[in-house]
């Protein structure tokens, strides 16, 4: 092939992504997309950025907080809004459900986040859609990659309290979350991949106690955590303290979005079993293992992937039936 015929099928072929990503059809089978707000609230990326900066001044730890929101909003029914929905007689929401309750936070941002879209653009943008937003912006604004977010996500009219059960969880081995994710159309390099969100943010005592002093119920520490970093954690988290404490979760640039955390796992220095299982599970190798291993030498190859896959993330069960969703007003309750 000539050069110039490759660069117009290079060309035609950016034409046709451009074309699909301007596409926004609306109604029971539409596409998520980027230009979905442009004439409805064209504002609505800048208006949430605001709020995030402001947060940040009196929190540092909320850009990390945001982000797991997104997560685990999209891993139960969908991305649609469905955690921030307050408990109501009849329906027991989401973020009391173990994994979230008294460790899911930043909802008072979300509704900050909402409350000025309101005043810009009533009705317009879902709270869903708050949470992808917000996601992106927390990333960017932390060091780490930029993506163009889809949206066009509508809001849930329920919670799924006994599907957030299903989370994964930091006790988990890596074929169980392999399973997990699978389950919802995403691969070895989006679990790796999206477990680099782990590079920021903060981890209570109580989700590492039973590595330090009581693994799989041997009495014994877990053998795959560095004795260094093992003698240092138990001093910030003794066997019978207070489980609350928190502690970084990448300790070397704790609130930097780079690719510290596969570096740390390289050393043995994963501080959740759920990291470690992705390097050290004799399951790990030749699946999750030489992904650790590239993204740990290549922050490049870590920030495309993260970006891809948490653009995979935002596509699951996507909500964009009016006749089942709708744009909240308030985040926490349907209208
Ligand atoms: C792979 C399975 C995963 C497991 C088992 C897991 C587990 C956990 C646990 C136990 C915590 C600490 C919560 C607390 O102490 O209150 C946490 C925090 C966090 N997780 Fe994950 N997580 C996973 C995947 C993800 C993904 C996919 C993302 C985002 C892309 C993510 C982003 C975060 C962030 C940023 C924090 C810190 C939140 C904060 O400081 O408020 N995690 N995760
Ligand atoms: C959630 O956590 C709070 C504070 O730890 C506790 O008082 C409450 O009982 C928990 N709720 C549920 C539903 O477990
Ligand atoms: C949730 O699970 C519990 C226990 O299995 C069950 O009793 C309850 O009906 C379930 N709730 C819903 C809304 O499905
Ligand atoms: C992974 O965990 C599941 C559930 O706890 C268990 O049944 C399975 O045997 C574990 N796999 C390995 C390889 O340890
Ligand atoms: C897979 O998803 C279905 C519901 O969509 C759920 O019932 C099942 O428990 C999930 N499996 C795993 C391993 O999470
Ligand atoms: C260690 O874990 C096992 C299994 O979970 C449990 O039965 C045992 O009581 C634990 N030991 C201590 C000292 O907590």
């Amino acid at each position: 092939m000539s050069s110039s015929s490759s660069r117009s099928t290079v060309a035609a072929a950016i034409a046709g992504v451009l074309v699909v990503a301007a596409l926004c059809l609306h109604g029971a089978t539409a596409q998520l997309c980027e230009d979905y707000y442009d004439d409805t609230c064209p504002d609505a990326y800048d208006t949430v950025k605001q709020v995030l900066i402001d947060a940040h001044q009196s929190d540092t730890r909320i850009f990390a907080s945001l982000i797991r929101l997104h997560f685990h909003d999209c891993f139960v029914q969908g991305c649609d809004g469905s955690l921030l929905l307050d408990t109501v007689p009849g329906m027991q929401s989401e973020k009391e459900s173990p994994p979230n309750n008294a460790s899911a936070r930043g909802f008072g941002v979300v509704d900050a986040a909402k409350a000025a879209l309101e005043a810009a653009c009533p009705g317009v943008v879902s709270c869903a859609d708050i949470l992808a937003i917000a996601a992106e912006i927390s990333v960017e604004l932390s060091g780490g990659p930029s993506w163009g977010v889809l949206l066009g996500r509508l809001d849930s009219k329920t919670s799924d309290f006994n599907g957030s059960l299903d989370l994964p969880a930091p006790t988990d081995n890596v074929t169980i979350l392999q399973q997990k994710f699978n389950n919802l159309s995403l691969n070895d390099v989006d679990l790796v991949a999206l477990s680099g969100g782990h590079t920021f943010g903060r981890v209570q005592c109580q989700f590492i106690t039973d590595r330090l002093y009581n693994f799989s119920g041997t009495n014994m520490p877990d053998p795959t955590l560095d004795s260094a970093y093992r003698a240092f954690l138990s001093q910030r988290c003794p066997r019978n303290g207070d489980g609350t404490v928190l502690n970084d979760l990448d300790p070397t640039t704790p609130d930097t979005f780079d690719n510290n955390y596969y570096s740390n796992i390289e050393v043995n220095r994963g501080i959740l079993n759920s990291d470690q299982e992705l390097k050290s599970s004799p399951l790990a190798q030749g699946t999750t293992a030489p992904i650790v291993d590239q993204f740990a030498s290549s922050q490049d190859a870590f920030f495309a992937s993260f970006a891809q896959s948490m653009i995979n993330m935002g596509n699951i069960k996507p909500l964009t039936d009016p006749s089942r969703g709708e744009v909240r007003t308030n985040c926490r309750r349907v209208n």
